[in-house]
């Protein structure tokens, strides 16, 4: 088992009366990539900027490569790497000067090397204000990687990139992650929690509703493997026998598995008989409908 890297215990942050977040718990596991994933207002920012030590919990702690956030901030701004969200740096400077500015401030000189790993050398001399959003993000991710920490904070890196900027953010994340990095991450995006992250919690007003493994999670709360049968015979009887529940379409009989094992074994009985069938395994916007009857749109609103 991996060990710790940052352990948060009953945090709670209030502003005013408003609870932002609100007696929360988890661990982050060196070499993870972590998510919180949760509408707007859900209280990923704040989570972050504690743990960041950019603000002060209300009650509660929280430990960060060992050291307290109350309390040990400086130990802790030193080794790690941060994105903040709307991320924007010094418009008139180039790519490279922006990531070389913050060598400087890390006494760091790989400014190259960074720029190689994260693409950015191909436009190193354009001016920020003149990148795409995809091609920020990249400068981003190069600045907090400049440091050489091994945790790294990015909060919200892909909302308003495009789907191709966005897929070629996650290889990125992919790659900061077979680097050795730890990555805390935080979206709104079901599809982007899904394929990047190790281990999620799903964050709403303020609380987290669950916390596991992307596989236990779609395995617990997704509803099942969905066998559907497209032809009458004796397909049919398989998906009756084994199936958890059945449902009756106009040709169509879909049997739901609770578990993986047992949809297994009926689709080995189905490939032998050559049977028509489609198989559907729930993902995380599943995940969230069941837990929290409604999903996240684009703009990141609970609808
Ligand atoms: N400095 C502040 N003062 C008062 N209220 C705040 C402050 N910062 C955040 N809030 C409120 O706390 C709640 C959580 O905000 P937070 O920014 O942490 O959410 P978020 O999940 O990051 O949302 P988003 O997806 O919009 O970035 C919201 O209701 C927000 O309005
Ligand atoms: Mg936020």
């Amino acid at each position: 088992m991996s060990r710790n890297i940052i352990e948060v215990n009953d945090l709670t942050k209030k502003y005013d009366e408003l609870v932002a977040v609100d007696s929360i718990s988890f661990d982050v596991k060196e070499g993870e990539i972590f998510s919180l994933v949760g509408p707007n207002g859900a209280g990923k920012t704040t989570t972050v900027e504690i743990l960041e030590c950019l603000r002060k919990p209300t009650s509660g702690n929280a430990r960060v490569l060992g050291h307290d956030v109350k309390n040990e901030d400086e130990k802790i701004k030193k080794k790690i790497g941060v994105m903040p969200q709307d991320f924007n740096t010094f418009e008139r400077l180039t790519a490279e000067e922006n990531i070389k500015l913050m060598g400087d401030l890390y006494g760091s000189d790989n400014v190259k090397e960074i720029m190689r790993k994260v693409g950015v050398d191909k436009f190193k001399n354009k001016k920020f204000d003149d990148l795409s959003g995809g091609m920020k993000t990249k400068v981003g991710i190069g600045m907090t990687l400049i440091s050489n920490a091994d945790l790294l904070f990015l909060d919200e890196p892909t909302t308003g990139l495009d789907p191709h900027a966005r897929r070629e953010t996650w290889n990125l994340i992919k790659d900061l992650k077979k680097m050795g990095k730890t990555v805390f991450l935080t979206t709104h995006y079901m599809e982007e929690v899904e394929y990047l992250s190790d281990r999620a919690g799903i964050l709403i007003n303020g609380k987290i509703e669950v916390i596991d493994s992307i596989e236990n999670l779609i395995e617990e709360h997704g509803g099942g493997i969905k066998v559907k049968v497209l032809e009458d015979g004796e397909a049919v009887d398989i998906i009756n026998d084994r199936a958890d529940e059945v449902l009756r379409g106009e040709d169509t009989w879909t049997g739901i598995f609770d578990n993986k094992k047992e949809a297994r074994q009926a689709l080995i009985k189905l490939f032998q008989l050559d049977a028509k069938v489609e198989v559907e395994e729930a993902g995380m916007d599943e995940v969230f409908l069941r837990l929290t009857g409604g999903k996240i749109d684009e703009g990141g609103e609970l609808v």
